[in-house]
């Protein structure tokens, strides 16, 4: 028969060795398994006299509960190691620089129309909007377009499937949608992306125009000459700057010009602009001898192309971030 002391100094030994469960499950197996060390110990009992059976047998059980006892502090040393790398793994150092702590900015677009919206703001105009699905009716008919109108024609607009809406093709259905709800005096703007079947380096089939519109008893063409000159010379921050009314025809307006800026050698059209048509007036039941006045639209993307010296307005959707980043 084995030395019992020298069985527990063993299994004291090895399980303070031992940094894995399973592996101490296993080894306690070999002493206090079924045919471990110790129990092979108490089957021996009954071989020896019966006078030392009783004292064998209570040195046997307290060796046992020595290694009991090892074995239980042996598991939680084990659990503990492992929670401690655990947490030393999972721990975040709160002092390390963060990444991506690059600066964003604005779209160039973007800051034309905040620009836009400020200047207009300190003429007295208010902001309007207006949804870029639009009904034939507001997009075209209630703007004195007829049925034949070539810019109704599939080659400039885009239909839906349902041929019921489009996406509206100009800023100007906001005007009807605003003058159905509201009396004049009115004086707004309608900034928003609108859409046509067109592409070059100046016409993107995405685009940004801002409407104006001021209705009031009084209001001329000198108005409009000078609502719209005073905001370009603020808008680019030059006084003596050059914009040209070039005689024009829309269904809307009567008369109707073009607003053109000079753009290199020479001019690029801005925008649209004339007098409210009274038919169009009349659409909305506003009294056309009482009230009359202006309407323009503009390209944003024209403006932001000019205010910035690009040649090619497609750039400003194409997101590539080298060309974007030069704004920041
Ligand atoms: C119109 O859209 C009229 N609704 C403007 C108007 C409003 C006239 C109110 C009278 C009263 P036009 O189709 O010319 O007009 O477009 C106006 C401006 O939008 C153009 O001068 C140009 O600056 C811009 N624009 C037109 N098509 C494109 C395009 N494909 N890409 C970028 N800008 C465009
Ligand atoms: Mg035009």
């Amino acid at each position: 028969m084995q030395d019992l002391d020298a069985i527990v100094n063993g299994a004291l030994a090895e399980f303070a060795g031992i940094d894995d469960a399973d592996e101490l499950e296993q080894t306690k197996a070999r002493y206090l398994g079924k045919s471990g060390a110790l129990t092979e110990q108490l089957k021996g009992l009954g071989k020896l006299p019966s006078a030392e059976r009783p004292a064998m047998g209570a040195r046997i059980n307290a060796a046992k509960e020595i290694l009991e006892q090892a074995l239980s502090a042996r598991r939680e040393h084990i659990q503990n190691a492992r929670l401690e790398f655990k947490l030393k793994e999972e721990s975040l150092d709160v002092t390390l620089p963060g990444r991506g702590s690059g600066c964003g900015g604005l779209h160039p677009v973007s800051r034309t129309l905040e620009r836009v919206e400020q200047i207009f703001h300190s003429l007295g105009f208010e902001v309007a909007d207006g949804p870029e699905i639009e009904t034939d009716f507001y997009n075209f008919t209630a703007l004195n377009q007829p049925e034949n109108h070539p810019a109704r024609s599939m080659h400039d607009t885009f239909y839906l499937a349902d041929g019921k809406y489009l996406l509206r093709t100009h800023t100007s259905p906001i005007q009807v949608r605003y003058m159905e709800s509201h009396q004049p005096p009115i004086r707004i703007i309608a900034p928003g992306r609108v859409y046509r079947v067109d592409s070059d380096a100046t016409h993107s089939p995405m685009f940004h125009q801002v409407e104006g519109l001021w209705i009031d008893e009084h209001i001329s063409f000198a108005n409009l000459k000078g609502v719209v000159t005073d905001f370009f010379r603020r808008f680019f921050e030059r006084s003596d700057l050059q914009v040209r009314f070039r005689p024009s025809f829309f269904p809307f307006t009567e008369p109707s010009a073009e607003i053109d800026m000079s753009f290199g050698e020479g001019w690029l059209e801005i925008g649209g602009c004339g007098m409210v048509h009274p038919g169009v007036l009349k659409n909305v039941n506003i009294d056309s001898e009482q009230f009359q006045g202006f309407a323009f639209g503009m390209g944003l993307d024209r403006l932001t192309m000019l205010r910035y010296g690009v040649n090619d307005l497609r750039l400003f959707f194409e997101n590539d971030l080298r060309f974007l980043r030069q704004f920041r």
